[in-house]
């Protein structure tokens, strides 16, 4: 049996409107769990993290309580990943109870063994990235990470044992050198850990928007907390058989800028627990605007309603995995989306899509013809499921959809140089019917391979080829074990799939 697949999006601050960022760890998240659904059990969390002092101050700025901010926040959010055809299996706030509780519960166990303790920090903290910096680490008196101010501590405070877990995390490193991606932030973490680790601070007692201490004064640290969404979402001591199911997790997806809470924190406390740290975190690069990562605080955002409006969400999801290699920074541009669509959306696949239905109607008023007794043209790509498979479950995206550009350009070319037009004048009727049911049958095929990235538009497409049938079937059997589209099945045409766009000149 297949083992099951868990992928998780970091759950995102809500202490502003989303941008294109979020949008991107999740649309990427969203296309593993599609991918792998089609083998076998597959479960998606992502999610909202809602304490800490950055949205408690976004929420006072607003005259809100944090919680009503959250709770008049958290559709917006919900709506923005459906306009994105995002289909998680769960939504986590870490304000619900079931979350709370499990964060208690993990403070309470950590401190019974030893590993919570009682003690002082003195030092810096960044609101905007919620994080403690040692004097030595900061920049210009500025947070390394953002640049902005940080302010001084002075608190009794619990502190996690993270220090004790350095030899292991650093055995861990050595033993799975693929157990962090990529390559770089690999190497940036082992050289924290080798530096060394000190304890870290789990609780805050100059403000109260979070979850209480158990039995103690002040409300646990906003990333100790959030770290734990991972498990309580999956029913950690809540749903036993979830739990055993799900975790470890298969792959962890977060911006480079966590690595660290993930890739150190992150296992000291799984393992503190008697858990398995996940098999993989992927920290990714960054979305940039002239050089610049894209995010609220730096002033700018880019409004990804407007953009899905301007664009189609599909074409822009198509555009975040094929633009760069997963994994390295990209810079965006309305131009370059344009360019995406209009090209490889448009003119190739669209276009492949509109010219056989359109021949179809025009020369066998829309009716798949009978199936000849091969397909030539379509035999050389009986391996591509597998490969594009294999390319997205490892993350590589632009490879997979490389591959699958492959059979597009080879459909295209076919119809170019076998000229079914001439084919109809010089009535080859057999030839042309060949033909026609080889695109068709590429096109379901193409439809099914490219649902992950595209689900709206391949769903579409699929519906006016007439194929019948679950699109996100197992690849496997729909794809090449023969259930091809039925001859006799009644086609439309429609309007092209990828309308091209025009972007005003600047
Ligand atoms: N709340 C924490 C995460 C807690 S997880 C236990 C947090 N939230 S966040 O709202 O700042 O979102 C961070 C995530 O959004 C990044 O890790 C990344 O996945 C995504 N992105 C935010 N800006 C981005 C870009 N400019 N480019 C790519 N991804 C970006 O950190």
């Amino acid at each position: 049996m297949t083992r099951a697949f868990y992928v998780t999006t970091p759950i995102y601050y809500i202490s502003g409107n989303p941008h294109i960022g979020h949008v991107y760890t999740t649309v990427v998240a969203d296309v593993l769990a599609r991918t792998a659904r089609t083998a076998g059990p597959t479960f998606f969390l992502t999610g909202t993290d809602e304490h800490g002092q950055k949205v408690a101050n976004a929420a006072a700025e607003a005259g809100k309580s944090p919680q009503q901010w959250c709770d008049e926040l958290v559709p917006r959010w919900q709506s923005l990943f459906q306009t994105y055809h995002v289909a998680y299996d769960d939504f986590i706030r870490t304000t619900q109870p079931r979350h709370e509780r499990v964060v208690q519960r993990v403070f309470e166990r950590l401190r019974e063994n030893g590993d919570v303790y009682l003690g002082k920090y003195e030092g810096w903290y960044c609101v905007p990235d919620e994080t403690f910096w040692l004097e030595s680490k900061l920049v210009d008196g500025k947070c390394p990470t953002c640049g902005r101010e940080v302010q001084w501590l002075s608190e009794d405070d619990w502190f996690f044992r993270l220090s004790a877990y350095r030899d292991r995390l650093i055995e861990h490193f050595r033993a799975h050198p693929q157990w962090v991606r990529t390559r770089s932030v690999y190497n940036e973490m082992m050289a924290i850990l080798e530096e060394g680790l000190d304890d870290l601070s789990i609780s805050r007692t100059n403000f109260d928007w979070g979850i209480p201490v158990p039995d103690g004064s002040g409300v646990i640290y906003v990333w100790f907390d959030a770290l734990l969404n991972y498990i309580s979402g999956i029913g950690w001591e809540q749903d036993d058989a979830k739990f055993q199911t799900f975790w470890p997790a298969s792959v962890q997806l977060v911006g480079k800028e966590i690595a660290r809470f993930h890739t150190i924190i992150w296992p000291a406390i799984l393992w503190a627990l008697g858990l398995e740290a996940p098999e993989l975190v992927f920290a990714h690069g960054w979305i940039t605007v002239e050089g610049q990562k894209v995010g609220k605080s730096l002033g700018n955002a880019v409004d990804p309603f407007a953009l899905a409006q301007r664009f189609g969400a599909d074409s822009l999801r198509y555009f975040l995995l094929r633009e760069a290699p997963f994994g390295s920074d990209f810079s965006y541009s309305e131009e370059k989306i344009a360019q995406r669509h209009n090209s490889d959306l448009g003119n190739d696949l669209g276009n492949l899509a509109h010219r056989t239905l359109s021949m179809l109607q025009r020369y066998r008023e829309g009716v798949v013809p009978a199936a000849p007794a091969s397909l030539p043209l379509l035999a050389q790509f009986d391996e591509l499921p597998e490969r594009v498979r294999i390319a997205i479950l490892d993350l590589r995206f632009r490879d997979a959809l490389e591959a699958v550009w492959e059979m597009v350009t080879a459909l295209n070319r076919a119809v170019e140089e076998r000229k079914p037009w001439a084919l109809e004048k010089e009535c080859r009727a057999e030839e042309l019917d060949a033909l026609l049911y080889e695109l068709c049958e590429g096109l379901r095929r193409l439809a099914i391979l490219l649902h992950p990235v595209c689900p709206e538009r391949m769903e579409e497409l699929w519906r006016r080829l007439g194929a019948g049938g679950e699109i996100g079937a197992p690849w496997t059997q729909s794809l090449v074990a023969g259930a091809g589209i039925a001859p006799s099945t009644r086609t439309s045409l429609g309007e092209p799939l990828f309308p091209r766009i025009e972007l005003a000149p600047k």
